[in-house]
């Protein structure tokens, strides 16, 4: 099968996506229509893969990686017959519709088209092409070279071998595709995001907390274990009898704090044990108490890591250590990669 890429938009995340693709050996034809853009286009690919290099974060040279990525200024000499497509334009509507009508002419027929829209719906945009079977959403984390996660977010429209195709070439690139059911506001990225803020900003508007002291309570606690567990894993290794332990024993406490901000979902016996069910693929029950202690020996490790690198102590602690990645320093020298 024909395994060309096009990355269509030459900003902050296309650029990112461009890493991603050429990383994991694949060549990327990279269109940007603007000169100017274009230029600083490949000056910022290189800035970053050597800042990736310098923290050992790339198998082969910064240069080798660079050389796969082409800047076009022609979107049909960067989308003629590919076989996925990743759009990066700006989050504008008419820009990405009229987009998705060239792409689907240029572009190989069965080829996957994904938008990397944070917001967009799918379907908006499968609205104003013939044949929107092939359109899905492809939403990544910023930058997506470090933050693995990737929404998929079909339309109603979208053809499940569309679906499977973005997954399959995804997964190969090393991202960690995660398939959302239908499109909601936020997909789901946002929407976790969106009730910690939201929630966040309450605490601090009722006078319960000061803003620095959110940060350090997600910082300092909930963060840490958020490194390496989700929120239903972290549930499942912090009460003995697991998910369904915290769900009888706290869900009543979680009601009523919902219940104060005019939310009424109660976590019902079968959602509860769906999410169990799922928590134990991974953390067999009859094992909790090895995963606690691989829990704090995962906490140890983070813990052991954070104290040899200034970096993660916050920008002050790294400027005096002489550690902090400015824009000029990142290109040759991260002086963080000498401390890994
Ligand atoms: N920045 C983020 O944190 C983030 C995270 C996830 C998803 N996204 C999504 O990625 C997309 C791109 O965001 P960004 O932050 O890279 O924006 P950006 O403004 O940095 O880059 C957009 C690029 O697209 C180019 N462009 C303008 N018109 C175009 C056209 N018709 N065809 C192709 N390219 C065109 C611009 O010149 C610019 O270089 C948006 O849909 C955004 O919602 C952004």
């Amino acid at each position: 099968m024909n395994q060309s890429i096009a990355v269509v938009g030459g900003g902050s995340i296309g650029i990112a996506w461009s890493i991603v693709f050429a990383r994991a050996k694949r060549p990327v034809m990279l269109y940007e229509p603007d000169d100017a853009r274009r230029e600083l286009a490949e000056d910022d690919v290189m800035r970053r893969l050597r800042a990736l290099a310098a923290h050992h974060l790339l198998d082969e040279g910064p240069e080798d990686v660079a050389a796969r990525v082409e800047l076009v200024g022609e979107l049909s000499v960067a989308a003629r017959g590919v076989s996925y497509v990743q759009e990066c334009a700006p989050e504008d509507l008419d820009v990405k519709r009229s987009l998705f009508r060239e792409l689907e002419a240029l572009a190989a027929p069965d080829a996957v088209l994904a938008s990397s829209s944070s917001a967009i719906p799918p379907s908006s945009i499968a609205q104003a092409v013939r044949d929107p079977s092939r359109i899905l959403v492809a939403h990544p984390g910023n930058p997506p070279y470090l933050l693995p996660v990737v929404e998929l977010v079909p339309s109603p429209f979208t053809d499940t071998r569309t679906l499977e195709r973005a997954h399959t070439l995804l997964a190969s690139v090393g991202m960690c595709p995660v398939r959302v059911h239908k499109e909601v506001e936020g997909f789901v990225f946002n929407r976790l995001q969106g009730a910690v803020l939201r929630e966040a900003y309450c605490l601090v508007r009722d006078g319960v907390v000061d803003p620095r002291d959110v940060d350090t309570v997600m910082r300092e606690g909930l963060g840490r274990r958020w490194a390496f567990l989700g929120p239903f894993e972290t549930v499942e290794l912090n009460t003995e009898g697991g998910v369904d332990a915290h769900a009888t024993r706290m869900g009543p406490a979680y009601a009523r704090m919902g219940a104060e901000r005019g939310q009424h979902d109660p976590w019902t016996e079968a959602m509860v044990a769906q999410v169990s069910s799922a928590v134990q693929s991974r953390f067999p029950r009859d094992r909790w108490r090895d995963h606690v202690l691989w829990r704090d020996s995962a906490l140890m490790a983070l813990e052991a890591f954070r104290r040899r690198t200034s970096l993660l102590s916050g920008p002050a602690a790294a400027e005096q250590a002489n550690n902090y990645p400015t824009n000029s320093a990142q290109g040759d020298d991260t002086r963080e990669g000498g401390e890994q």
